[in-house]
């Protein structure tokens, strides 16, 4: 067989190939595996079972539960979430990524993606992030990818979120990301034992594409 002559792109391949799993593979299916998405201040990565106290830490605080469905009250409750998100993911119903900050390795937030149909042609997405990386950059590199990730890899062509009108922080949050403001569901969540309106946020693929440059989807998916 012809030897392959070297290019630099295989030393990029090869530091992206796992060292320490030798039983991962490569592959470009999601409901295998998600891959690992690299922006400017986060990794995308599948949720792991040891990020479970981090999330448990950061997202069980009162200011970042305030206005989302209530998170695991426990360690081992995160944990018992972590293997659902695999099952679900496997199954092609939902992903979710953990989000993790360039320079530390556990999770500090979530980015949720979940089947409106059965074919997965609308979707929706939720977030939550650590409150200490609230205005940081980290939700909008984090969220541009996933966005890309839901149109381009998954297929959907609608992505819908709902925010509680009162969370000012998530409604902007979405506004800035180019989402547009379809209405209000009035009462249609409740919290706390009080049913809140939601504003009903949506982006198109049509939309996503025309108003920004298309990101490649990477070439070698490593999970
Ligand atoms: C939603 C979340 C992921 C967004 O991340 P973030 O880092 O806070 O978001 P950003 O700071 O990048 O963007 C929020 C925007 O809303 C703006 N904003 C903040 N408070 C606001 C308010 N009360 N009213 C309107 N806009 C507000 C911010 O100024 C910012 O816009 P700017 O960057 O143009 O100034 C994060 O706040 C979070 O995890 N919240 C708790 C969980 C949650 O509510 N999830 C959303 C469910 S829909």
């Amino acid at each position: 067989m012809e030897k392959m002559p070297y290019t630099p792109e295989m030393d990029v391949v090869a530091a992206l190939m796992p060292q320490t799993a030798p039983e991962s593979v490569v592959t470009t299916d999601w409901r295998t595996g998600l891959p690992v998405l690299t922006g400017s201040r986060v990794t995308l990565r599948e949720m792991r079972v040891s990020d479970a106290p981090s999330l448990f830490a950061m997202l069980s605080t009162e200011e970042v539960a305030r206005f989302i469905s209530p998170p695991p009250t426990t360690v081992e409750g995160f944990e018992r979430f972590i293997a659902w998100t695999h099952r679900e993911r496997a199954a092609g119903r939902y992903v979710c990524f953990a989000v993790v900050p360039h320079g530390m390795d556990s999770a500090i937030g979530i980015f949720q993606i979940r089947q409106l149909d059965p074919a997965f042609e609308t979707a929706e997405w939720g977030f939550a992030i650590g409150s200490a990386f609230w205005g940081t950059g980290v939700f909008q590199d984090g969220a541009s990818m996933v966005v890309d990730f839901t149109f381009d890899a998954i297929g959907a062509h609608r992505l819908e979120a709902r925010a509680a009108v009162a969370n000012g922080r998530g409604n902007g949050a979405l506004r800035k990301i180019g989402a547009q403001q379809e209405g209000v569901l009035r009462k249609s969540f409740l919290r706390n034992g009080e049913y809140l309106d939601q504003t009903l946020w949506t982006i198109l693929d049509e939309d996503w594409h025309r108003g920004r440059p298309v990101r490649p989807l990477p070439t070698t998916w490593v999970h």
